[in-house]
């Protein structure tokens, strides 16, 4: 009998986040200031608290996580590790399917882990308020239900196309106290700028990151700040819970080797959670194919460019080095909101740069189609943005059967879709149709990114 579940006792949590950044063969590009030179930690500071700061820009290749941030953590962790026994029996595989159970969270998705030490530092250092963006409404729910265990007021501006959706997202935000609005929203200059502009645009995650750090640095009592839900080093930092875990929990069913690490990718967060423990394996020997896999909808890691770009639509962030739509992209409405992100983590995007990621772009309806197998097979329904891992983990299973090889498969469960079912009412009523960027937009919006300094592409040419 094969093990389905592996479980970890409290005790066996990690104790440590781990940083990449300590391990890159090649050192991340610099975020730029608008004069093109490197920021400093005090240009950040009206944005995010200096203790979250400090983590951004740290090297070190152990954080500790403090006891308190661990005593909540522990209403859910650590996760569950499962086998996909009865989709490897449906493909008739000789792989072996492994994903990570983030859906478990209070909020359904691995945002909670990074939405809880956010919140945790910054009431640490003073602040009050937080406010941010949702696509999915997934990183709403999770920094609201933080805010709520810690005292904290929040306030979420939500992609209008994802508040349309899924409009009970709201009801889930607000339950734990948090406030939600469809962005563009009146309540800010670039949201009311936007719908003089575009009364009926869909939204974009670009638009709605932009109307929440105009309100954080707005309050001049200083005791607003912005908290982002993925893209970021602290961010991703935070999610490496995820993969630590999964090691062990590997180890325990005598694992020795993964032959391939998936995660589906929208600003990097539980992609780069799982597999960053796994990079640094495959930096010292270890042969692993890792892949983050995109919306062929929003395709910045496959048909993107390597660049300076603004990680939001009104440009109030730094430059960041990475793979890019360009900031001003507004992808079609589909239903995976979470992925709907122009550009790519900077970790994440010199990791490709480097050969030790390979992303790779999915469409929509051959994600819904591998999430109904999912459900029919293991039983549970997915979220849209978790399907595309599935989609490519099939994929990567049926490799397995053709080349007749037991490969050990791995991927991240990010989150379930029992908000997301309007998504999968018009899948299965013949509504939706696969869809893919066109050149020609494609090409539109990355010229616009002509004026932006370059960032140039080092890799050490080992992967
Ligand atoms: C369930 C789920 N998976 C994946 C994502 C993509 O985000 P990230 O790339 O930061 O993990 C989201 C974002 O909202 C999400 O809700």
């Amino acid at each position: 009998m094969h093990e389905k579940k592996i479980f970890l006792k409290e005790q066996e949590m990690p104790r440590k986040w781990y940083n990449l950044a300590a391990d890159l063969p090649t050192p991340l590009l610099p975020p730029l200031g608008p004069d093109g030179k490197p920021i400093t930690p005090d240009m950040l500071s009206t944005v995010f608290p200096m203790n979250l700061i400090e983590q951004e820009m740290s090297s070190n290749r152990w954080i500790d996580i403090p006891t308190e941030i661990l005593e909540i953590l522990y209403r859910w962790r650590p996760a569950p590790l499962r086998r996909a026994v009865y989709l490897e029996q449906y493909l008739k595989t000789p792989a072996k399917i492994y994903y990570k159970d983030e859906s478990v969270s209070p909020a359904g998705s691995h945002k909670p882990n990074t939405a809880v030490a956010q919140a945790w530092y910054n009431k640490q250092f003073g602040i009050k308020k937080l406010t941010t963006e949702t696509g999915a409404g997934q990183w709403g729910s999770a920094l609201s239900f933080a805010c709520c265990l810690l005292g904290l007021e929040c306030k979420v501006f939500m992609v209008r196309v994802s508040f349309d959706q899924k409009p009970l997202r709201k009801a889930m935000m607000m339950t734990w106290g948090g406030k939600c609005v469809a962005s563009p929203s009146p309540e800010t200059e670039i949201g009311r700028k936007i719908l003089k502009e575009m009364p009926n645009t869909p939204g974009s995650l670009g638009i709605a990151i932009s109307e929440a750090i105009e309100e954080a640095v707005a309050d001049k009592t200083g005791k607003t700040r912005y908290s982002l839900g993925s893209v970021l080093n602290h961010v991703l930092l935070h999610q490496t819970i995820i993969g630590l875990e999964a090691k062990k929990q590997l180890e325990l069913v005598k694992e020795k080797k993964v032959d391939v690490v998936i995660g589906c990718a929208g600003g990097g967060s539980n992609f780069a959670g799982l597999a960053f423990p796994f990079v640094n394996d495959k930096i010292h020997g270890k042969k692993i194919d890792i892949i983050a896999v995109e919306p062929s909808a929003c395709p910045k890691m496959t048909r993107g460019i390597f660049t300076y770009d603004f990680g939001d639509c009104a440009g109030m962030t730094p430059l960041l080095a990475m793979y890019s739509l360009g900031h001003g992209f507004i992808p079609a409405p589909i239903h995976a909101g979470g992925l709907r992100y122009h550009g790519m983590a900077p970790l994440v995007s010199q990791t490709i740069v480097e050969g030790l990621v390979t992303p790779r772009a999915y469409d929509q309806v051959k994600c819904y189609e591998s999430a109904i197998l999912w459900a029919k097979t293991e039983g549970a329904i997915c979220a849209p943005e978790t399907s595309h891992a599935i989609a490519c983990a099939i994929d990567e299973a049926k490799k397995a059967k053709d080349e007749g090889k037991e490969k050990v498969i791995l991927f991240n469960y990010s989150g379930h879709g029992l908000m997301d079912l309007m998504g999968y009412e018009k899948f299965l009523t013949g509504q939706l149709q696969p869809y893919s960027l066109s050149d020609g937009e494609l090409n539109d919006s990355i010229a616009k990114m002509k004026d932006l300094p370059k960032a140039k592409a080092c890799k050490t040419g080992k992967w």
